[in-house]
């Protein structure tokens, strides 16, 4: 199968390329122009065509000759996305959306609820996959920062009593439940959320993390309510601010999700935590992120 992938130099992208061109397929990958990560696609194994998910018409013309599209690059553009999947008569997609779409506050569901409106309105054999976080390398935007803080540092504050529960999911595992969805019949005009194996007090993903290191930071509780009554009074007062009060409130929100539906039709089976956070401890000492083992 010809197919054309968004994302591809990107954390689960770069994962899906991989799953693709091993299953016999052939990804023709949409890079934007400027992307500063065009070095990590090699041209003698993929297609590359420079264009931006969020043009129909680039998106169109990258279509020609395809059979499917994988849109990765951002729920946000399924609008350009859906036109030209329509109009370049490609009529399989697979769109990447998150599992904020179940969060109880609508500034981080609507936008993403509405995107996926869009998707299943589009009239195409469409499937949504899920993501929770998604960790496993220096390119993902979480778990490795949490690595190197405890890595260097013997304290680690926790903001509220860490009860709050995380399923973060390893790349490879996310990126195979993306590709099964892909390739199963049975997934077209459905949904998946993709956690990992399963539900993580905040404090004890700290401790397993810590423990992949070979470290025992002292976890040290901060409380949140008045931190979040702060920033509610500065955001009154319009104060430029790092983050918003609204987005402490969803630190406090579990992201604990089952997987029943992903594990009936697309045989999906992620990692433990503990598992996944040990690959990326090895990774990213080998790349020198993290000091050696035993330093
Ligand atoms: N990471 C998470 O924890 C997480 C959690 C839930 C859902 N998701 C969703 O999963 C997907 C993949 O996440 P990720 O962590 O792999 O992201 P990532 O590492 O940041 O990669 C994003 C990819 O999208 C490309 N891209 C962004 N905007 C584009 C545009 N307008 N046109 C073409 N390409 C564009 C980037 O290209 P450049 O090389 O040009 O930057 C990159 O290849 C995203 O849709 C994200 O919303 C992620």
């Amino acid at each position: 199968m010809r197919v054309l992938l968004t994302g591809a130099t990107g954390l689960l992208g770069g994962a899906l390329v991989d799953l693709l061109l091993s299953g016999g397929h052939e990804p023709r990958c949409l890079v934007r122009m400027g992307s500063p990560n065009a070095s990590r696609l090699d041209p003698s194994r993929v297609e590359v065509v420079r264009g931006d998910a969020a043009s129909a018409r680039d998106v169109r013309g990258a279509l020609v000759g395809a059979d499917s599209l994988v849109h990765v690059a951002g729920i946000e553009h399924a609008p350009p996305v859906v036109e030209a999947a329509r109009e370049a008569g490609v009529p399989r997609l697979v769109v990447v959306g998150s599992t904020s779409a179940h969060s109880a506050y609508e500034f981080r569901s609507g936008p993403k609820l509405r995107m996926e409106g869009v998707v299943r309105a589009s009239g195409l054999d469409w499937t949504i996959v899920r993501p929770t976080m998604i960790y496993g390398s220096e390119r993902d935007k979480n778990v490795h920062r949490l690595l190197r803080f405890l890595d260097r540092s013997p304290v680690f504050p926790i903001f509220g009593p860490g009860t709050n529960l995380w399923q973060p999911v390893y790349h490879h595992d996310c990126a195979r439940g993306t590709y099964e969805a892909l390739v199963r019949p049975a997934a077209v005009g459905r949904s998946y959320d993709l956690p990992g194996a399963g539900p993580l007090p905040y404090r004890a993903l700290v401790e397993i993390a810590a423990r992949a290191l070979g470290r025992e930071p002292r976890l040290v509780g901060l409380p949140l309510e008045p931190i979040r009554r702060a920033l509610l009074l500065a955001e009154t007062l319009r104060l430029p601010l790092p983050i918003k009060s609204q987005q402490v409130l969803r630190m406090r929100e579990d992201k604990a999700y089952p997987y029943d539906d992903a594990r009936r039709d697309l045989d999906y089976a992620p990692r433990p935590f503990e598992v996944g956070v040990a690959l990326e401890v090895a990774r990213l000492r080998e790349v020198g992120m993290l000091k050696p083992e035993f330093s």
